[in-house]
C-alpha cells in the first residue's frame, strides 16, 4: 500500500490511520484486538477520493458519494465510529461467509480482514455506479476476493447464502423474510432498524423462527430503497413543526394540535434525571401508545412557538387535543447535571405533562444504563402478540421492545 503525503508534508495516511485507530480504541468502539487491527490494515482513503486525508480519516467522518435531486444522501462511505461498533457487535471470526447490505467497499474490505482467506464476503447494492465504484476500489486496494454484485437486497443472495453474519448499511424499516431464510442457524444479522422514526443499529441473533437482540445502540443511516423501501408518515402541525407518525393506527387532529400550539405552554419538572437522550427516547416512544417525534425549524423556535428540544427531534405525546414532549434543564442534584421535565400544551396539558413526567420517573429509576431494551422481530407466520405500546408492526412481521 502506498502512503499519500499531504501538502504541507506533515501528515500522510498511515499517521493518520494509526490515529484514528487510537481514537477509535480510546472511545470503546474498537474493542477488540482483530477489529482494531482490520482498521489499522486498510487504507481507508482509498475508497474516498477526492476527500482530503484528514477527512478519510476522521472517526465520525461519513463522505457523501450521492445524493438524490433532492439533496437527500443515497450513499456514504459510513464513519469509522459507526462501522467499529457495527464490526464488534457483529462478532465475526476467521472463516465466516458474511454478506454486506449497502456497497461501498471501505467495510468490505474490513470484513474481508476479519473473515481471512478462508471466510468469504459478498456485498451487494441496488446502485450500479456505487458497485462498480465498489468494485474498482476493492481491486485497486488489493481485496478483489470479495464479491460485488448488483442487486436489491431484498430478496437477498440465495446464490451465495447461508451466511454466518448479514451487516445492514443502509437505514431498514423491516427486515425482509429472504435475510432470515439465508442466515445460518447459529448466524447474526446486523441491521440499523427504523425503530418509530429513529434508528437503531440492533444485533439480532436467531430465535426459534424469529429473532432477539444481543445488542443496539443509536445510529444514523441512508435509507433503504426498492421494493423495502418506506415512506414515513409526516404531518406539519404550523410551518416548521411537524409530527414523524410511524404507527398506522395513530390519529391526530391536526386543526386541534394547532390551536393547542397557540394556546399557552406548560412547564413541568419530573425530579429525575435527564441522560442518555437516545435510550431514553427509545424507552418514551416504547411504553405509550400515542407516541410520536415533534420535529420544528429554528424558526419556529426563535418564534417560541416551540422549545429547543424540539429542534433534534422529541418524543411527543399526543392525546386528542393536547401535547407534550420532552425538556432538559441545569440540575446540579443529578447525576449528569441535568434534570428532565415536560412542555405541554392544550386543555389537557396538565394530564399530559403528568403521564409524560412519570415515564421520565420510570426510565430513570429503572432502566438508566446502555441496552436496558430486549428487541425481539416475529416474522409474520409466528403467533401475533396481544397489542401493546412496545409493539410495532411492520409489513414481514412484528418488533417487540421489553423494557425486563
Ligand atoms: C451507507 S451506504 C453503504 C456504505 C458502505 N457499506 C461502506 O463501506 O461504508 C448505503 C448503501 O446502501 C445501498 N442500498 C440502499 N438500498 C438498497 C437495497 N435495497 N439493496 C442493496 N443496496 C441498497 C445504497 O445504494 C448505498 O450505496
Amino acid at each position: 500500500m502506498t502512503d499519500v503525503t499531504t501538502d504541507d508534508g506533515v501528515e500522510d495516511a498511515a499517521t493518520l490511520r494509526a490515529a484514528m485507530v487510537r481514537e477509535l480504541r480510546d472511545q470503546g468502539a474498537c474493542q477488540s484486538e482483530r477489529v482494531a487491527a482490520a482498521f489499522a490494515s486498510v487504507p481507508r482513503h482509498l475508497f474516498t477520493p477526492g476527500e482530503p486525508l484528514a477527512v478519510a480519516y476522521a472517526v465520525d467522518n461519513a463522505p457523501i458519494v450521492k445524493r438524490d435531486g433532492n439533496g437527500l444522501t443515497l450513499s456514504s462511505v459510513s464513519a469509522p465510529h459507526l462501522q467499529a461498533t457495527m464490526l464488534e457487535a457483529a462478532d465475526i471470526k476467521p472463516g465466516m461467509r458474511v454478506c454486506e447490505v449497502g456497497s461501498g467497499g471501505y467495510n468490505a474490505a474490513l470484513l474481508a480482514e476479519l473473515v481471512g482467506d478462508g471466510g468469504h464476503v459478498t456485498t451487494v447494492d441496488i446502485d450500479p455506479e456505487i458497485v462498480e465504484r465498489a468494485r474498482t476500489f476493492l481491486n485497486e486496494a488489493g481485496y478483489n476476493r470479495v464479491d460485488v454484485m448488483l442487486t436489491d437486497a431484498e430478496e437477498g443472495v440465495l446464490d451465495a447464502a447461508p451466511f454466518d453474519r448479514i451487516i445492514v448499511t443502509a437505514g431498514s424499516w423491516d427486515i425482509p423474510p429472504a435475510w432470515i431464510d439465508q442466515l445460518a442457524d447459529d448466524g447474526r444479522i446486523v441491521v440499523p432498524l427504523r425503530l418509530k422514526g429513529t434508528t437503531r443499529w440492533i444485533a439480532f441473533d436467531r430465535d426459534g423462527s424469529g429473532l432477539i437482540s444481543r445488542g443496539y445502540g443509536l445510529c444514523v443511516f441512508v435509507p433503504f430503497q426498492g421494493a423495502g423501501s418506506h415512506t414515513e408518515r409526516t404531518v406539519t402541525i404550523e410551518d416548521g413543526v411537524v409530527l414523524r407518525l410511524d404507527d398506522e393506527n395513530l390519529k391526530v387532529d391536526i386543526d386541534a394540535l394547532r390551536r393547542a400550539l397557540h394556546l399557552p405552554r406548560i412547564e413541568r419538572w419530573s425530579g429525575a434525571v435527564f441522560d442518555m437522550p437516545d435510550e431514553q427516547a427509545l424507552f418514551l416512544l416504547t411504553n405509550s401508545a400515542g407516541m410520536a417525534l415533534l420535529h420544528a425549524n429554528q424558526e419556529a423556535v426563535d418564534r417560541d412557538l416551540i422549545a429547543r428540544p424540539a429542534l433534534k427531534g422529541v418524543p411527543v405525546l399526543i392525546d386528542g387535543d393536547s401535547f407534550a414532549y420532552r425538556a432538559a434543564r441545569p440540575n446540579d442534584d443529578m447525576s449528569s447535571g441535568y434534570e428532565s421535565g415536560v412542555y405541554a400544551h392544550g386543555p389537557s396539558a396538565e394530564d399530559l405533562a403528568a403521564r409524560y413526567a412519570d415515564l421520565l420517573r420510570r426510565w430513570a429509576d429503572r432502566y438508566h444504563r446502555r441496552g436496558a431494551a430486549s428487541i425481539q422481530y416475529l416474522p409474520k407466520a409466528a403467533d401475533p402478540p396481544a397489542p401493546s405500546s412496545g409493539i410495532i408492526v411492520k409489513r414481514h412481521g412484528t418488533v417487540v421492545v421489553t423494557w425486563p
